[in-house]
């Protein structure tokens, strides 16, 4: 895939499918989906989360586009710190995006419909930054690690023996194929997850 195809996504920055970014609401955050299919940019987000109630409440939510394993296991299963996120003025309103994090989109979000289990939003961009950057080659140990923690935070509620066994075909890949951040990062979902 060439950058202009990325570059020519109907839902830039966004791509067609699901992209995995890290959400903030006020000075919370948390991992989550941003569907785009359809003409459509959606989130699913499930009802047990702070999110959910965040994102109702505020009606605006920043996808911060970070490819950190760190970020993403210490957002899905910590709070980070308050000195971890910057305030920006959107829309005439404060919002806040995670200081590291160099591109963001601003999202209007609409709650289209309420499942017993999860909310469904409706995304509408109203501010974007993305930061000029080189294009990452695909390493299966980032990709495993981000696999192994979205399992893990159902792992953590349910403990069910099929996602532990997921979670152990992903730490083998992220052993075998990670760089030191993937490592660090493993390490600390290993501890959250004991
Ligand atoms: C890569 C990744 C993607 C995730 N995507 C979603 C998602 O789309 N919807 C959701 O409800 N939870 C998703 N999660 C799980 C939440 O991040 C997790 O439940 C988190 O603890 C919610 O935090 P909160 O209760 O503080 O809001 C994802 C986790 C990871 C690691």
């Amino acid at each position: 895939m060439g950058v202009g195809s990325v570059n020519s996504s109907p839902f830039w920055p966004m791509q067609e499918g699901i992209n995995e970014i890290i959400a903030t609401v006020g000075l919370h955050a948390a991992p989550i989906g941003v569907i785009c299919r359809d003409n459509r940019i959606m989130m699913a987000v499930f009802r047990t989360s702070h999110t959910a109630s965040l994102i109702e409440e505020s009606g605006l939510v920043v996808a911060n586009i970070m490819h950190d394993p760190v970020f993403f296991v210490r957002a899905a299963f910590s709070d980070l710190s308050p000195e971890e996120f910057i305030e920006m003025n959107v829309a005439g309103r404060p919002v806040y995006r995670i200081s590291s994090s160099l591109s963001w989109v601003v999202y209007r979000a609409t709650i289209d419909q309420k499942t017993e289990q999860k909310l469904l939003i409706s995304l509408e961009p109203i501010e974007t930054k993305l930061a000029q950057s080189d294009l990452v080659p695909i390493n299966r140990g980032r990709n495993s690690i981000i696999e192994a923690a979205v399992h893990g935070t159902r792992y953590i509620l349910t403990r069910d023996p099929v996602l532990k066994q997921m979670i152990d075909h992903h730490v083998s890949l992220v052993k075998r194929c990670g760089g030191k951040r993937d490592l660090e990062a493993l390490c600390l979902l290993e501890k959250f997850i004991a």
